[in-house]
């Protein structure tokens, strides 16, 4: 099932997430967890936390091939590409952030058609429960930590657009309006909190 994704302005995307339950169904978890990659790739997504479909649970999904994947021939000599990762996190804890702070165009489903330069950390080490609630301690760089400290924040009820400069927010701050009542393009299902509810 796809669901669709709720956009900017929706209090949802404010509010902290919390744990999913240990005793939550496997079959139930398993569903959310594919319909959520279903609803990923119908975006063209790289990644989705559970807030985004309206869900204040600690879970997200991440595919990062589309952006690691490079062409043969764009392809340089002895470079060392990034393996994709392709996973459910559920009840993440970011254990630490550290290494260069570098800049990147992000974007975000909840967002459209908007991308801004955002500077984070290039290593993060990961507490996380996989889809069989097996809990992992693992170390991430490179678009893989990027993307997931994109997707963590979600769960904070923090957007890549809250990090941006005082400067940058207020050049945007129509453009998020307007794209919070739905007047903006997008190519798959949303639901704008000044709408009312439809899915
Ligand atoms: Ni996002």
């Amino acid at each position: 099932m796809i669901y669709s994704i709720v956009a900017i302005g929706d209090p949802v995307l404010k509010t902290k997430a919390k744990n999913l339950a240990p005793d939550l169904a496997p079959a139930d978890l398993q569903q959310l967890i594919a319909d959520m990659f279903e609803t990923m790739y119908y975006a063209h997504g790289v990644g989705l936390a559970a807030p985004q479909i309206g869900k204040a649970v600690r879970l997200f999904v991440m595919d990062s091939g589309p952006m690691v994947e490079v062409d043969e021939e764009d392809r340089e000599e002895g470079e060392v590409l990034e393996a994709p990762i392709k996973r459910a996190f559920i009840n993440p804890v970011m254990v630490s952030e550290t290494g260069e702070m570098w800049g990147f165009e992000e974007g975000c489903l909840s967002i459209p058609g908007v991308r801004e330069l955002v500077n984070r950390n290039a290593d993060i080490v990961l507490r996380y429960e996989d889809e069989n609630r097996q809990v992992h301690e693992e170390a991430f760089s490179g678009m893989a930590a990027r993307i997931i400290q994109h997707e963590y924040d979600h769960l904070e009820g923090v957007l890549f657009t809250d990090k941006l400069s005082a400067f940058k927010k207020q050049l945007l701050k129509g453009k998020l309006a307007r794209i919070s009542k739905g007047d903006v393009k997008h190519d798959y299902r949303m639901r704008f909190a000044g709408e009312g509810k439809r899915r």
